[in-house]
């Protein structure tokens, strides 16, 4: 499966633009500030719902205008198309073959995009948050009901905090449903980082070189159930309005000798983490799913030396999915001859 087009309208300095995209490799060159990156959050959006350069969707949509639309066909079953609009002060919607989706999330199915761009050790440098998100992303597409899973957890511990906070004789209603949620949760994680360890040891190992460990934290003790973990720390959930235990706590935990990955590697290594955390999971899917998920490479080339490059160009090239580069001069091309390739000026993009 692939994104066979791509239709854009007042995505930042993009105005109007179509695209016919290559099963393989489609290269987008042009100078900086030019829109290449722009056409990248196009894609993603069509994919993921948002952008990966900002969660707020409205700073997308170009300047005086009220609304932006993005449209794609893909070559899956019956090539549905997909659409997303952005309207000022309006949530973010998206129809997959004319259908209104319930959720963004379902665009996921349709059109898996991953993305590896200059933001990327943020993915490390970052909070759990984000590495929350990278996990989910993954479990999402190899257990089915896990957003049902997922939505009902955030429900309900909604609602546990509300109890904390205003009448605490509610709370053990809503402590069942979090406890029986959360470890379902808790370990479709941990299966997906489990299945996950080889693929992300080849990866860091030809990146890095280093032993960097990547490892699994549920969100609460690991000796105790999360039912006994709820009760260890009732007083101070009680005292703070908040729940202090369950998987919205977890985390991957990405450590070099034993300390964390983020107080001990410099900015271009953790970008090789994250490099590596990603191309792990698209190895992995790639052996769970009928299709590889689409891979972005937003100036792939820049902070990576010579070596870490040849590394990176080399773990790409075992995924057999469709690529979409940026790069600034046509005539660098790390991950081979392009099989189509679009030049942007100014927003406007043209084939070459
Ligand atoms: N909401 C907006 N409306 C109009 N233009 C915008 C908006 N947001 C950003 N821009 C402009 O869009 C242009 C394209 O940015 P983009 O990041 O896509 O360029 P790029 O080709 O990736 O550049 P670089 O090579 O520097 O990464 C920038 O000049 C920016 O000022
Ligand atoms: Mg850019």
């Amino acid at each position: 499966m692939s994104l066979e087009t791509l239709n854009v309208e007042n995505l930042r300095c993009v105005r109007q633009a179509s695209l016919e995209l290559s099963p393989g490799r489609s290269l987008i060159t042009g100078a900086n500030g030019s829109g290449k990156t722009s056409l990248l959050e196009a894609i993603c959006l069509l994919g993921r719902g948002r952008s990966f350069r900002t969660r707020n969707s409205e700073r997308l949509i170009t300047h005086g205008e009220s609304r932006l639309v993005v449209h794609g066909r893909t070559s899956g079953l019956n090539r549905p198309t997909i659409g997303v609009q952005v309207v000022r002060d309006q949530a973010t919607v998206a129809r997959i073959g004319g259908e209104f989706t319930r959720s963004l999330a379902d665009l996921s199915q349709v059109l898996p995009v991953q993305v590896i761009e200059p933001g990327v050790h943020k993915l490390i440098e970052d909070g759990a948050f984000r590495r929350r998100r990278w996990m989910d992303w993954a479990v999402f597409h190899v257990e089915q009901g896990f957003v049902e899973t997922w939505a009902g957890y955030t429900r309900a511990l909604k609602q546990r905090n509300t109890a904390l906070k205003q009448d605490s004789r509610q709370l053990r209603a809503w402590d069942a449903e979090v406890i029986r949620l959360g470890e379902a949760l808790g370990a479709s994680r941990r299966s997906m980082l489990e299945r996950l360890q080889p693929f992300w040891r080849e990866a860091i190992a030809e990146l890095l070189g280093l032993d960097v460990t990547l490892g699994y934290s549920q969100g609460w003790p690991k000796d105790l159930s999360l039912a006994e973990a709820l009760v260890a720390c009732r007083e101070r959930d009680l005292a703070k309005g908040q729940t202090h235990a369950g998987p919205h706590r977890g985390d991957a935990v990405v450590r070099l000798d034993g300390k964390l990955a983020r107080d001990n590697l410099s900015r271009g290594q953790q970008k090789l983490v994250a490099v590596a955390l990603i191309l792990a999971q698209s190895r992995l899917l790639q052996d769970l799913l009928p299709d590889t998920p689409l891979l972005l490479l937003d100036d792939p080339a820049a902070e990576l030396d010579g070596s870490k490059l040849a590394a990176f160009i080399s773990l790409v090239a075992k995924l057999r999915c469709q690529l979409v580069v940026t790069s600034l001069s046509r005539d660098q091309n790390p991950f081979g001859p392009p099989d189509r390739m679009f030049h942007v000026e100014q927003g406007r993009v043209a084939v070459i």
